[in-house]
């Protein structure tokens, strides 16, 4: 049975853990959700490569993953390459590639909209792999904050539609969430763009039905959070409504 890794700054990589699970549960899973370090998308590249660095080691000593999903944005964009060198064997799926792949088989009128935190924006990952559309990019670092809290009153609405505004005033028809923490904001985009959305989860599935097969086998699941344990069940249960057991880890 393949271990796979599954890393994110906090709840967001969970959108992607439990779409991942469902389809193939045929797989032992370990996420790391370094809340403790949350959000990632302020911080500098050589920042988000040290800590994310230190997430796939401990992954890769104590858990002996063979595969790697970088459920993050913010660590996709910038280390990706960085974690691919130090640890030459482990396969890695990121989410920049997946998604602009999958973002290219359903764009219809050439206007992409990509909103995702300032990391990922300012690397220009998404627009480097989209050249050939005309893209609408914009950072919302504090969709993040508002995932995290896990709440949502009408203020926040009204703060997401303004941060909305200039993206989708461009007649996009697709909308990259370039962000794992996004999708759970869904509920909300809706009310105001009825076009694609995209998220990492579905470009990440589709990848891994080059690399996994379905058997029928059951795997296990351990979560482990850098920061309180109990505050991490809470925001699963409040987000997901799953009761799961978290394990707090200390990286440094
Ligand atoms: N969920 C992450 C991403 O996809 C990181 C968000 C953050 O920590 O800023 O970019």
């Amino acid at each position: 049975m393949k271990n796979i890794g599954v890393i994110d700054s906090g709840v967001g990589g969970l959108t992607v853990l439990f779409d991942v699970i469902e389809e193939y549960p045929n797989c032992n899973y370990y996420y790391i959700g370094d809340s403790k370090n949350c959000p990632y998308g302020i911080k500098s590249n050589n920042e988000i490569k040290e800590l994310s660095y230190k997430i796939v080691k401990y992954l890769k000593e104590n858990k002996n993953i063979d595969i790697l999903i970088i459920a993050c944005n913010s660590i996709s964009s910038t280390s990706t390459k960085f974690l691919q060198e130090k640890f030459p064997n482990l396969q890695i799926i990121e989410t920049i590639i997946p998604t602009s792949h999958y973002t290219k088989k359903y764009v219809k009128n050439n206007k992409i909209g990509i909103i995702a935190t300032n990391a990922t924006i300012n690397s220009h990952a998404y627009e480097n792999n989209l050249k050939e559309y005309q893209t609408f990019s914009k950072a919302c670092p504090i969709f993040v904050n508002i995932v995290e809290n896990g709440f949502i009153n009408t203020n926040e609405e009204e703060i997401i539609f303004k941060e909305l505004k200039s993206v989708l005033e461009n007649d996009i028809d697709t909308l990259i969430l370039g962000c794992t923490h996004f999708p759970l904001l869904i509920p909300t985009i809706r009310k105001v763009f009825g076009g694609r959305i995209v998220t990492s989860s579905k470009a990440i599935l589709s990848e891994l039905d080059n690399i996994l097969i379905h058997e029928n086998k059951v795997g296990n699941l351990e979560i482990y959070t850098t920061a309180e344990a109990s505050v991490f069940k809470e925001q699963i249960k409040n987000m997901f409504h799953r009761n799961e057991k978290v394990n707090k880890i200390e990286l440094d």
